[in-house]
């Protein structure tokens, strides 16, 4: 991960989220980072180091906290213009997701089910819950997570370009709107969509 996403990806998804995210019976995050996957490793805190290093320590720790936010939220709003897409901005075809909606039910619904829903023991593809476990990370943080784990006993077993048909499933049945140009399946373009749970 940049450092620049990370900061981005911290702004957004937030420490409490972090919190969240880490008490989860399921845990995607930690079971993911164990995996020796790509995608979205625990946010790191904004606050530690550069505030000890050149917080105005007179100014009190409040002070430089909200100093500090401020030029978060502001790095964070540059990034996101400079990025430009999102995945609200029709990243996929309809006939891409369909496509994916067949690759899905052969290797994913039985855990996570037909409707996306979830089962017993796997996590929903699609929902409020869903979407902000991915809030501010990108597409390819999120792509990369299925591709290295999913399905867990052979992640091989479904190819590149499946794995980028499924995710234009996930994004249609997340209520994201298709477009004009397929979802790609290689990283570069899929690092510069960002994925935000709400438009
Ligand atoms: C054998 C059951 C099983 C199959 C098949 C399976 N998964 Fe999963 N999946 C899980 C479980 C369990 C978790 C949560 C624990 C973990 O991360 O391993 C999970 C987690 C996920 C996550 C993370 C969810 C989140 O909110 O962070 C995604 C995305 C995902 N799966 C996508 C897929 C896709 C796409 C497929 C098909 C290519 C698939 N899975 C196939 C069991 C399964």
């Amino acid at each position: 991960m940049r450092p620049v996403d990370s900061l981005v990806s911290a702004r957004w998804s937030g420490l409490a989220d972090a919190e969240r995210v880490r008490s989860n019976s399921v845990k995607p995050i930690d079971s993911f980072a164990r995996s020796g996957g790509v995608g979205p490793l625990r946010p790191s805190s904004p606050f530690s180091s550069p505030a000890q290093r050149c917080g105005p320590r007179a100014a009190g720790g409040r002070l430089a906290a909200a100093l500090l936010m401020a030029g978060l939220a502001v790095a964070a709003g540059a990034v996101v213009a400079a990025q430009g897409r999102t995945v609200w901005d029709g990243v996929y075809t309809a006939e891409q997701a369909r496509r994916g909606a067949e690759a899905y039910a052969q290797a994913c619904a039985e855990c996570h089910g037909a409707d996306l829903g979830g089962g017993d023991m796997a996590p929903g593809l699609a929902g409020v819950q869903f979407a902000y476990n991915w809030h501010g990370f990108s597409a390819r943080d999120l792509f990369e997570r299925l591709r290295v784990s999913m399905p867990p006993d052979q992640p091989n077993r479904v190819s590149r370009q499946d794995k980028a048909d499924i995710l234009a499933f996930m994004l249609e049945a997340n209520g994201m709107p298709a477009g004009d140009a397929e979802l790609a399946s290689r990283a570069g373009p899929l690092g510069a969509i960002q994925f935000l749970a709400e438009p």
